[in-house]
């Protein structure tokens, strides 16, 4: 009877999802678009997907809202087109909207809030608080964005939200708390290089509007971030560890090593004039340890990868379902950031069985946050914004490599064929 209805279900899938093409990047863009701006929100702020119940993610997270502003101005360095300006006019009210969440008073009372309501009221139940990675991505993304702008625009973006960020960082980087994934309070490899990275921009904006006092004020603050992170975090010569205090039941082998180094890089890697270069970048032979160990347990962990192997989940230990605990699953975007990181390293060939991964689970007209490891099909938040732009992300990548030539990434190739094999996976059979 199983196997029956396994091969009946396989068929089922091999009529929805044969075929299908990675994600354009109008169609990224738009739907990542689609969850700011809401009626019932402040403008400029986004959810982190629009989902009310099971799960409700209909709230701005700061670092959610960061991340996609980030993604956002990188595309206006990137395209000057239709979307330009009103990606402008997005992140203008996003710089307003933010000055008003910095001064709500929350219950962390601290600028590590990690959430609040669309139209800017404070979140005042219980939750993982703070997570402190949430200005520092805020200062590094509008630093960015601040590389468009005058000398005297810049100067009051500084003053307006990118200075009461910094001072909060420069206060608190020592700090514990939430990581990115709102589970474990302690010190974590992405939070931490986060904060590095707003400081190193901090310092490289602060120079260009000509505020010499920040520039010393910073510089110094990262001086005493580098020897930190290089004896906490880069002292182990083989892997990242993630959150190296956390002694219950983890490895510390962790995606968010992974998006830590990429989102670095992204969003901080124009301010090397300022103390020389990251100090960890995508090509870290500690980083491609990092991946290997994850997709050699993923591949054994996730059933749906014995048929189409590429799926990426957050970390070995994770038991996040995306509405319940139970059992953890691949998602979108450590998929995604993990096939950027390999292209980075030239390994071409293992990042195209990421690519293909997306491209056979993503939804006919949406991103969820995680893919099922036994039927392959989407599940948790709708329309996760950080799914889009990651993959988004991961989009421009392979256009700059398929542009080299050399080497490149086929991206509307047809998906997979199941197979009996992959049907008893999807029942946790072999
Ligand atoms: C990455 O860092 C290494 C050593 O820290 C350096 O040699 C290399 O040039 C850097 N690569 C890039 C792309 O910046």
């Amino acid at each position: 009877m199983r196997w029956i209805l396994g091969f009946i279900w396989s068929w089922l899938w091999s009529i929805d999802q044969s075929g299908r093409a990675f994600p354009s990047r109008e169609w990224l863009l738009e739907r990542t678009l689609a969850n700011f701006d809401l009626p019932d929100g402040l403008p400029g702020l986004s959810v982190a997907s629009p989902s009310t119940t099971r799960p409700n993610y209909y709230y701005h997270w700061i670092r959610d809202g960061a991340l996609a502003i980030g993604t956002l101005v990188g595309q206006l360095e990137r395209h000057d087109d239709q979307y330009s300006d009103r990606i402008r006019a997005l992140v203008e009210s996003y710089i307003s909207s933010s000055r008003q969440l910095q001064i709500v008073p929350t219950l962390s009372g601290t600028l590590g809030e990690p959430k609040f309501y669309i139209d800017g009221a404070p979140f005042n139940e219980p939750w993982g608080r703070p997570q402190n990675d949430g200005p520092a991505l805020r200062v590094m993304a509008l630093a960015k964005y601040a590389q468009s702008l005058s000398v005297a625009r810049n100067h009051r973006l500084f003053q307006q939200v990118i200075r009461a960020d910094l001072d909060f960082i420069l206060s608190s980087w020592q700090d514990q708390c939430f990581d990115v994934w709102e589970e474990v309070y302690g010190v974590h490899f992405f939070t931490v290089l986060s904060q590095y990275g707003a400081v190193k921009a901090g310092a490289a904006l602060a120079k260009q509007a000509g505020l010499g006092s920040y520039v010393q004020a910073y510089k110094a603050t990262l001086r005493k971030m580098e020897r930190y992170i290089n004896t906490k975090f880069l002292a182990h010569e083989l892997i990242f560890e993630h959150s190296p205090i956390y002694l219950a039941g983890r490895c510390g082998i962790d995606s968010a090593s992974v998006l830590a180094v990429k989102t670095l890089t992204s969003l901080a890697g124009w301010t090397e004039p300022i103390n020389g270069p990251l100090l960890v970048n995508m090509t870290d032979v500690r980083l491609h340890n990092t991946i290997e160990f994850l997709n050699a347990d993923f591949q054994l962990r996730y059933p749906i990868n014995y048929e189409s192997p590429g799926g990426v989940g957050r970390y070995p230990e994770d038991a996040y379902d995306g509405y319940t605990v139970s059992l953890g699953n691949p998602w979108f975007l450590t998929t995604a950031a993990v096939a950027e990181t390999l292209i980075a390293n030239g390994l071409i060939d293992e990042a195209h069985a990421h690519v293909k991964f997306i491209a056979a689970h993503r939804g006919e007209d949406s991103l969820s946050e995680q893919i099922n490891r036994y039927t392959g099909y989407m599940q948790g938040a709708s329309s996760l914004t950080w799914s889009y732009t990651q993959v988004l992300e991961l989009l421009e990548t392979i256009n700059d490599l398929n542009l080299d030539g050399r080497h490149p990434i086929q991206l509307d190739e047809p998906t997979y064929e199941p197979s009996p094999v992959w049907t008893w996976a999807r029942f946790g059979i072999v």
